[in-house]
């Protein structure tokens, strides 16, 4: 197991990758503990949950909402949750952001930790702080900035996972190593088929590569002023694609990377053979590269997520391999650039 402390401005958080959810009892108090947590996780696994209180939640995008948060709240009235009470939540990004959001406002927050449960929630969602809910058709809109005492990440989680949750969070491996560490990049290339098998090894060693990068962006910039901007990659063209073609997260980021890769070599940064290199990397995990999805739509789905029309995005571009920028981009190159994709 490894350790790392990640320090806030609303506390510090430790972050234990490889620990194991059977050892979660020795991370909270003896008494007065609830745990969040969602059917699917309780299903495989509440035979490891420690003695607690336990409220679930559905599944899905859905119900991450004010309506899950307020039956959230009923029920830790009614099991009489004080201020000397801890949340813990298991589960995958959604039961986190949730848990966080409801420990962090429920009699002005508890103490609160998670278990990560998806690859996606070690990798990205257990770092950073955010925690929160989608609100009025936005995601995310409603929120706090808030760290969870401790986040363990147990890779035994892993074995149940879907694929295609998987691939979701390789998909965000793929782009803290483009954006900032090109030895996990060559490492991901050669490891791939032992990454797909989840291998305990390459797994670990993926998990905590990112969360290392995950944190010292976010150290260096927690509200999200500029440096944690390139977090964003691939993502300005992935959510427009996930909203119009209503593909999982991973798959459309894996899409908004190549295209963001393209870009980064139009504007003369990246090399042609890395463009190639991240395209061929993303093929062999089994993430999707092109997409057939209707330009105008996607384009419309960007600027109205932006909130902008007929002015610059800030736009995260590879430098090289392993090093991101961010500059701002005219809407209307954008344009020209998903026309030659699509
Ligand atoms: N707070 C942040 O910084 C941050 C960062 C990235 C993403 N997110 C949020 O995270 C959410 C997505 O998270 P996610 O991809 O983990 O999805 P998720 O929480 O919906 O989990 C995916 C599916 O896997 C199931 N599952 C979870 N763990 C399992 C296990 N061990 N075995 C079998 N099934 C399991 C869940 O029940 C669910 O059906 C989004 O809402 C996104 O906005 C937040
Ligand atoms: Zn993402």
């Amino acid at each position: 197991m490894k350790e790392l402390k990640i320090r806030g401005t609303s506390g510090d958080s430790t972050l234990y990758i490889g620990e194991s959810l059977q050892n979660l009892k020795d991370y909270i108090p003896p008494v007065k503990t609830v745990i969040i947590t969602d059917s699917n996780v309780k299903y495989h696994y509440h035979r490891d949950f420690p003695p607690a209180q336990i409220i679930e939640i559905g599944m899905g995008e859905k119900i991450k909402n004010l309506d899950t948060v307020r039956m959230l709240y009923e029920k830790m009235i009614e099991f009489e949750v004080d201020r000397s009470s801890f949340i813990v939540g298991i589960g995958g990004g959604i039961v986190c952001d949730i848990a966080g959001f409801v420990a962090s406002t429920y009699l002005r927050g508890l103490r609160f930790g998670f278990v990560s449960s998806t690859l996606l929630s070690q990798v990205d969602a257990s770092v950073g702080g955010k925690n929160g809910v989608n609100f009025g058709g936005y995601k995310n809109m409603v929120g706090v900035f808030n760290q969870p005492e401790f986040v363990i990440c147990d890779m035994g989680l892993l074995k149940t996972l879907p694929k295609k949750e998987v691939l979701c969070g390789l998909a965000e491996i793929v782009k803290h190593a483009a954006i900032g560490n090109a030895v996990l990049f060559s490492y991901l290339e050669t490891h791939y088929e032992k990454a797909l098998r989840l291998d305990h090894e390459v797994i670990e060693r993926l998990v905590w590569d990112s969360v290392l990068l995950k944190s010292t962006v976010v150290n260096r910039d927690e509200k999200e002023a500029g440096e944690r901007r390139k977090l964003n990659f691939g993502h300005t063209f992935g959510h427009a694609i996930e909203k119009t073609v209503g593909v999982p997260h991973g798959e459309a980021i894996s899409v908004g990377m190549v295209i963001a890769s393209a870009l980064s070599e139009k504007r003369g940064y990246l090399l042609s053979e890395d463009t190639k290199r991240i395209e061929s990397l993303l093929n062999r995990l089994g993430l999707p590269t092109r997409l057939q999805f209707n330009e105008k739509k996607a384009l419309e789905a960007l600027i109205r997520d932006k909130k902008r029309q007929n002015e610059d995005i800030h736009f995260v571009l590879l430098q090289s391999l392993g090093h991101a920028i961010v500059e701002k981009i005219p809407i209307k190159e954008l344009k020209t650039v998903i026309e030659e994709m699509s």
